[in-house]
């Protein structure tokens, strides 16, 4: 049995937090992770609600009125300090973050990422990837370094793009794998598997990642009785 303490862990969100779902109901279900406190950029962010339905201490730090990115990610960081976490996890953080705030949290800050990256970094990645013709798209967990979307990817999961989508339908399949990537990268991190090597790749269980872990598929659904 795994005697060390639960991992403290910070979320940052600023919408919906489906993902910071998934990552609270993770850690009911027993994995070693301590949701220490969930902050937002913006008040009206669904996932506060969803926190505090869980008991989770939730702020808001609304970057407006700050005069540049430099003064709000430097009390972003300090409100984050507050709780001396050991992993900030980026859950629908819909903010460019500065060098100085990511240099911070150096192997100890992720992000999920719509997109198999490096393909589509930024926004709109599931009308992009629709755009380019793409067969094929996912979800990406990587570690954040202060180039965007272009931190050392840990895991990705793919799905098919099918020729009826649109960018709801294939952001919803997408959505779904991630539910399943997130716990699964923070969980490797939380069981001391998982790190950020200093030739600036991850490292799991010892050795560094050639390639992205790929979460397997999800057991195909059982078919509909005839
Ligand atoms: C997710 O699809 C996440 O990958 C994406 O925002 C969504 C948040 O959903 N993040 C980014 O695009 C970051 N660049 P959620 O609030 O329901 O977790």
């Amino acid at each position: 049995m795994d005697e060390r303490a639960p991992l403290q862990v910070v979320a940052l969100i600023s919408g919906s937090g489906s993902n910071l779902q998934a990552l609270m109901d993770a850690q009911r279900q027993g994995a070693p992770i301590r949701l220490q406190a969930v902050i937002s950029n913006t008040a009206e962010a669904y996932g506060l609600e969803r926190a505090r339905h869980q008991g989770i201490p939730t702020e808001v730090l609304s970057h407006r009125g700050y005069a540049d990115r430099d003064a709000f990610d430097a009390d972003l960081a300090a409100l984050i300090d507050r709780h001396n976490p050991e992993l900030v996890v980026l859950a629908g953080f819909m903010r460019i973050l500065t060098p100085g705030f990511v240099n911070r949290y150096a192997g100890r800050m992720m992000n999920i990422h719509p997109s198999l990256l490096p393909k589509f970094r930024g926004l709109n990645t599931h009308q992009r990837a629709l755009d380019a013709g793409e067969r094929e798209h996912g979800a990406s967990v990587h570690f954040v370094t202060a180039e965007l979307d272009g931190g050392p990817v840990i895991i990705q999961a793919r799905v098919p793009v099918l020729a009826d989508d649109d960018a709801g339908s294939l952001a919803a399949r997408v959505l779904k794998q991630e539910h399943r990537l997130y716990p699964t990268a923070v969980g490797w991190f939380a069981e001391g598997r998982l790190r950020l090597g200093e030739d600036g790749r991850a490292h799991l269980d010892g050795r560094a990642l050639q390639a992205p872990m790929l979460m397997e598929a999800a057991a195909a659904p059982e078919p509909a009785p005839s």
